[in-house]
């Protein structure tokens, strides 16, 4: 039998290893029986795939660039995370709105009124899983160096972002590992906090 349906929400900057534990997590609860959906925002829909074009064609106004994140989520909600959840299964999400409170508060926006926003039609996690590197760490993990172009903007913009997941840790369902350990010994703590 399978329990009640799960959403588990794994957030964290970039260079933190989010899809390689979301992998090992969707793994583990499958060889128990699970039914488990991983996914990921930005999604591979319509508003997601302009989101991403956006990377290299050239960044969108940040009123633009919530809405369309806004809508990727909105039918992200409506068509897979609410019918997995009410139907048994578990959906592993890299990713959520909490993403959009650091992204887009680093471009200048109020993280509480994006979380407003987004927990009008966004379910809260049953399992929040926040990842944490120091950005040194993580810059290094994703090839960016010292003195490169962007690298001082990038590095301001990650410290808001970790800072600001470091101040959900205190959500009640959120849980706080620190990704300096290996792969194996995250993955454990988030089998433990997963209780499988
Ligand atoms: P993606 O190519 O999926 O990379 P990653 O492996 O880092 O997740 O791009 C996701 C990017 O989108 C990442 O830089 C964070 C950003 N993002 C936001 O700015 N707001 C959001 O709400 C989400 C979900 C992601």
């Amino acid at each position: 039998m399978q329990d009640q349906g799960k959403l588990i929400v794994i957030e964290g900057i970039d260079g933190t290893g989010k899809s390689t534990q979301a992998t090992l997590l969707a793994e583990a609860l499958r060889a128990k029986g699970h039914e488990v959906i991983q996914s990921h925002e930005p999604t591979n829909g319509p508003w997601g795939k302009k989101l991403r074009e956006s990377a290299t064609t050239g960044r969108l106004t940040i009123t633009d660039e919530l809405d369309y994140f806004l809508k990727d989520r909105q039918q992200h909600v409506e068509e897979l995370i609410k019918p997995t959840v009410q139907r048994g299964g578990t959906v592993i999400l890299d990713r959520y709105y909490f993403s959009s409170m650091a992204y887009q508060g680093a471009r200048g926006l109020d993280p509480s009124e994006i979380r407003s926003k987004n927990e009008a039609f966004a379910p809260l996690p049953d399992i929040l899983i926040i990842l944490d590197l120091d950005v040194n760490t993580a810059l290094e993990r994703i090839g960016v160096r010292d003195g490169e172009a962007n690298e001082f903007e990038k590095r301001e913009a990650l410290q808001f972002c970790r800072d600001l997941f470091l101040k959900l840790a205190n959500e009640p369902f959120a849980h706080l590992i620190d990704t300096q350990q290996d792969i194996q010994t995250v993955h454990k703590c988030i089998k433990a906090i997963c209780r499988i």
